[in-house]
């Protein structure tokens, strides 16, 4: 596993595979199973897998969040480490935010309808934030394929978006989520929750599951009403909004008829701790 903390360096190294196929796998950090499989499908496709680990302070609208964020670098690479014992394919990318961001730089990204619902509204400039950090990233490796997590279903819309928009020579790859074995979807802010609040935050998938069962039986209002209700009888979980959507534009419909393709997102606190999570209602 070879460890690079500077752009020079990287590309340097980089330099002897113009020729071959480099998987990114853009994290900031506090991996999990979720990230290990994004990173083994990166070694399967590719010659390389470059995986950075970065905090990117651009993408966090509330500083506290910025703060809190789990950082233990060392731990995370013992578990690439372990991972992939012996694998000559691994690039690991450590930079600091002078290397990302030598200028000021303050961006703002058009992604339609993307920068308005969900995420977008909730997380002011999150996505502007995410736009800078992968299009600084994109333009240091310059990757075949790049492979995101669908738990943040919104973002790996928006990667699409901004791949297309700036005609970047990148295949964005979505991989689907990864859950604890109560359903919890893994995430890196779940080590601040305590053992409890894991056990109750396992309740927004089933609640998810039950708005599966219902859709199309029930309406969208009364599959949305079931769930607000779900929520609130979980005294340590605060709904911060519930959306049913096209999952190709994510405009929310309020009729089935709307969409063959439906997905229900959520954002959930626990404790102060703000989780995301989705399920495809039908396809
Ligand atoms: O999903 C994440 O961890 C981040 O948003 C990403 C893609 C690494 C950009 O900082």
């Amino acid at each position: 596993m070879l460890i690079f903390k500077t752009v020079v360096e990287l590309q340097q190294f980089l330099l002897s595979y113009a020729n071959k196929t480099i998987g990114f796998v853009p994290t900031m950090g506090a991996l999990h199973q979720g990230h290990l499989s994004l990173m083994a499908k990166a070694i399967e496709e590719n010659d390389l897998m470059v995986c950075s680990i970065f905090v990117n302070p651009t993408q966090f609208n509330n500083k506290e969040d910025l703060e809190k964020y789990p950082r233990h670098t060392d731990k995370d690479l013992a578990f690439i480490q372990n991972a992939f014992a012996d694998n000559a394919k691994l690039v690991i990318f450590l930079p600091d935010v002078k290397e990302i961001y030598p200028n000021k730089i303050e961006k703002s990204y058009d992604f339609g309808n993307l920068s308005l619902v969900m995420e977008a509204q909730h997380r002011p400039g999150h996505f502007d934030g995410v736009g800078m950090v992968l299009e600084r990233f994109f333009d240091v490796v310059q990757p075949t394929r790049a492979y995101f997590g669908e738990k943040d279903f919104q973002q790996l819309a928006v990667v699409r978006n901004l791949v297309k928009q700036l005609k970047l020579p990148v295949q964005i790859i979505g991989c689907p989520i990864v859950r604890e074995a109560n359903g919890l979807a893994m995430s890196s802010r779940n080590e601040r929750l305590t053992p409890e609040q894991k056990e109750q935050a396992a309740n927004i998938y089933k609640f998810l599951q039950d708005a599966k069962q219902q859709a199309k039986i029930l309406s969208v209002e009364e599959v949305k009403n079931n769930f607000i209700s779900a929520i609130k009888n979980i005294l340590a979980l605060q709904l911060e909004y519930l959306e049913i959507a096209d999952g190709n534009t994510l405009t929310p419909i309020t009729n089935w008829e709307e969409t063959t393709y439906c997905v229900a997102f959520v954002a959930v606190f626990v404790g102060n701790v703000r989780l995301i999570d989705n399920v495809t209602l039908y396809s």
